[in-house]
């Protein structure tokens, strides 16, 4: 039993020698989203962790395997959508993202559950919900027009 709980605790210091790179990548102001502070404070509160170039690192980003999931969920993140590039966005990719995001909201599957564990402020209450849907039915109408 003693062995067990060597290896364990073995295990957990050898992998904290695997770090990943928190650095954020820089960021040009002529290509980040801007709109209304409102707005703005919801999304930075509850998306721009993973969605944007200014991720906020929290206390365990140093702690592995957590900074492995949270490496990942930046990464796809930022993949997916980077609210940090959005002026360089192509139109349809926008219209596809912002469509994706109001479903994704309505179903409670942004922002992530296991993020919500660790940041209760991102949670989004039903005046947090409106004012993003509102957000991007507004930039909808906008994009479909041009
Ligand atoms: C903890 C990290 C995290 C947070 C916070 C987060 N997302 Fe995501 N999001 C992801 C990841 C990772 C993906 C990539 C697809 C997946 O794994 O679900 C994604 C994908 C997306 C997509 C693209 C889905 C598609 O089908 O292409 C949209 C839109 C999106 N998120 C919107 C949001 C919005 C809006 C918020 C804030 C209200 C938010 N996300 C908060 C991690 C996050």
């Amino acid at each position: 039993m003693k062995k067990v709980l060597y290896w364990i605790v073995g295990i957990a210091i050898v992998i904290q020698f695997i770090r990943p790179d928190f650095k954020n990548p820089k960021v040009d102001n002529t290509l980040t989203l801007n709109t209304n502070i409102e707005v703005m404070s919801v999304l930075k509160n509850s998306c721009y962790d993973c969605h944007s170039n200014e991720t906020k690192k929290p206390w365990y980003h140093n702690v592995a395997p957590l900074s492995w999931m949270m490496s990942g969920h930046i990464k796809s993140g930022r993949q997916a959508l980077n609210f940090s590039k959005w002026q360089s966005i192509d139109t349809q990719i926008k219209l596809k993202q912002l469509k994706r995001a109001k479903q994704l909201i309505k179903n409670e599957m942004m922002p992530k559950g296991e993020y919500l564990l660790m940041h209760e402020n991102a949670v989004l209450d039903e005046e947090k919900k409106m004012i993003l849907e509102e957000f991007f039915d507004a930039q909808i109408k906008k994009l479909s027009h041009t």
